[in-house]
């Protein structure tokens, strides 16, 4: 076998100064809704998660993202956004923020926030007073208000449409009665866009960085943070239908990925500078190539993407190995780290995702009616070498809480139970993001596995899980959680994420081998079994004997 290229990994550190510690980190999703229930109403909460800060501490992460967790009336799961500056009681106070952060923080854990820019709810007195005020006023300026076209108004002002199904154009009844402006929301109606070219948003959003950076967050997810700044004049557009659903068609398309984009991030990073501490901007941005959305970590820029590549690539040595060179060429090239992710609370677990046959409908979901159905062994057996390649590569890794445990997505979730506004505005044609949002098991005896003391729970939690909760899997050598907690130890003890990968040829095309550092990770995705090199075994993602690897299996190996 010959090493062929050799890929920088992490970045050489630049001028940037500190730990830099976003360039290596893994990096934990905590979807508070359905992470921890200590107030029993059924719904996740800080104090649950503070409750519960020394699994993840057992586990290995380096950091949290905290989905949002801000005032919200929870039309999208947060994602509206009602009052920047205060916890949703739903999630607990300000001062349950406090007590989260300061467990995290004694205990080496940093939190990033999640931060919604793109929109706020309606319900934000921000709406509200536009919705009061006339047309052309300054309260109408912070959003995107339009007359309609055709005779009286009644046509929306273009032909877009909103990412969750339907119009992305809503009328509304001015103050006197009439059939009125129409405002732009490129998802829920309940989400209406603000206006970026607006000093006054711009300045509201520094208050909002410094607000929580001041409360000690060490950074910001940035949601949509390729939507902010739509074309001029908002020219009509018709979406791919094979792009994804939260933007990514190969074509320039007016509210996605817009040049004006990066000066808010540009202002954004020299906010995040005023800190100590090495605060980080990461970007939730789907575009479509690597090399598109390395533009959002320049320098000055953010500090990580999410590699919605890397996400979306199916279960195939070769492209694996196409997105992998690429990330590592395409990120270093600007001086950033590349990231991995493989679930998060918009798609299909990958427990499931990875064994589907038919095509994957990432953000639209998938329900009982859905062509493909994956096989649920061979899905978990592919999650776990999926993992196991993932976090042996340079750079840094996100992790979707529950997918430590192999979870799967819950695919026969009753109708009356969904809660996606795509399941709503699509009338049920999308089953939409609930499938990967069911509340986590803990304890299997437990009521609602340990999730809420009352046995409440938001989402219904399948029998299945029980096998799944935590504490049946803690003392279990061969259980997904005990190889998450090896691959994160072991990933940590190699300085993987500070590594460089080298590709290692002779395998066949069915494998992805690399060396990095001193890390030799072998992954047989086809179905022939694979004879292994003698070297010491550092961790499988099944049982290996013989020096043979079996079909959808990886294993890291003390390099010789
Ligand atoms: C991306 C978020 O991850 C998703 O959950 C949300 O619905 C949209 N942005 C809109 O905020």
């Amino acid at each position: 076998m010959t090493l062929s290229d050799t890929l920088p990994g992490a970045a050489a550190a630049d001028s940037r100064p500190g730990s830099e510690w976003w360039r290596t980190a893994v990096i934990y999703q905590i979807y508070p809704r359905s992470f921890a229930d200590a107030s029993g109403d059924g719904v996740g909460d800080l104090p649950g998660v503070t409750s519960r800060i020394d699994d993840l501490q057992a586990l290995g992460i380096d950091a949290i993202w905290l989905s949002p967790f801000q005032r919200s009336p929870q039309k999208d799961a947060g994602y509206d956004v009602s009052d920047y500056c205060d916890v949703d009681p739903l999630f607990g106070t300000l001062a349950d923020f406090d007590d989260l952060i300061e467990a995290a923080h004694s205990r080496g854990i940093r939190i990033i926030a999640d931060l919604v820019p793109n929109h706020s709810s309606d319900q934000h007195v921000w709406f509200q007073e536009a919705l009061a005020a006339a047309p052309g006023s300054p309260e109408r300026g912070r959003y995107i208000f339009r007359d309609g076209k055709g005779e009286n108004g009644e046509l929306p002002p273009n032909n877009w449409e909103s990412v969750f199904g339907g119009p992305a154009w809503t009328r509304v009844t001015e103050p006197d009665g009439t059939a009125g402006q129409w405002y732009l929301h490129l998802f829920d109606s309940s989400q209406p866009d603000f206006d970026w070219s607006n000093p006054v948003v711009q300045e509201e959003f520094r208050r909002i960085l410094r607000f929580w950076l001041d409360r000690g967050v060490d950074g910001f997810r940035v949601d949509v943070a390729h939507g902010l700044v739509k074309a001029p004049g908002l020219p009509d557009y018709t979406p791919d239908p094979h792009g994804g659903s939260m933007g990514g068609d190969a074509a320039e398309v007016p509210y996605w990925g817009q040049e004006g984009v990066h000066d808010i991030y540009r202002d954004w990073h020299k906010v995040l500078a005023e800190y100590d501490g090495d605060r980080a901007l990461c970007a939730e941005a789907w575009l479509p190539t690597v090399d598109i959305t390395a533009k959002w970590v320049r320098p000055d820029e953010m500090h990580q993407a999410f590699n919605f590549a890397y996400l979306e690539t199916p279960w195939d040595a070769a492209e694996l190995r196409t997105v992998i060179s690429e990330s590592l060429r395409a990120y270093p090239a600007v001086g950033a780290p590349s990231t991995w992710v493989l679930s998060n609370h918009d798609v299909v677990r990958h427990a499931s995702r990875l064994a589907l046959t038919a095509e994957n409908p990432q953000g639209h979901g998938i329900g009982p009616d859905s062509p493909g159905q994956p096989e649920p062994v061979l899905g978990l057996r592919r999650a776990r070498a999926a993992s196991t390649v993932m976090l042996a590569l340079p750079g840094s890794a996100y992790i979707f809480q529950g997918e430590e445990l192999g979870l799967p997505e819950v695919i026969d979730l009753p109708g009356d139970a969904r809660q996606d506004p795509t399941w709503f505005r699509t009338e049920g044609e999308r089953y939409g993001r609930d499938g990967c949002r069911v509340p986590i098991p803990w304890d299997a005896a437990a009521p609602a596995y340990g999730f809420s003391p009352t046995g409440q729970s938001w989402l219904p939690q399948p029998a299945e899980w029980a096998t799944l909760a935590r504490d049946q899997q803690v003392g279990d050598p061969d259980s997904t959680l005990s190889l998450y907690r090896t691959l994160l130890a072991e990933r940590r003890a190699h300085g993987l994420g500070a590594g460089t990968l080298e590709w290692l040829d002779g395998y066949g095309d069915d494998v992805l081998a690399f060396r990095n550092g001193d890390v030799t990770v072998i992954s047989n995705i086809g179905e022939t079994p694979v004879e292994l090199p003698t070297a010491e075994l550092i961790v499988a993602s099944e049982p290996v004997s013989d020096g043979i690897l079996p079909a959808d299996t990886t294993v890291w190996l003390r390099s010789i």
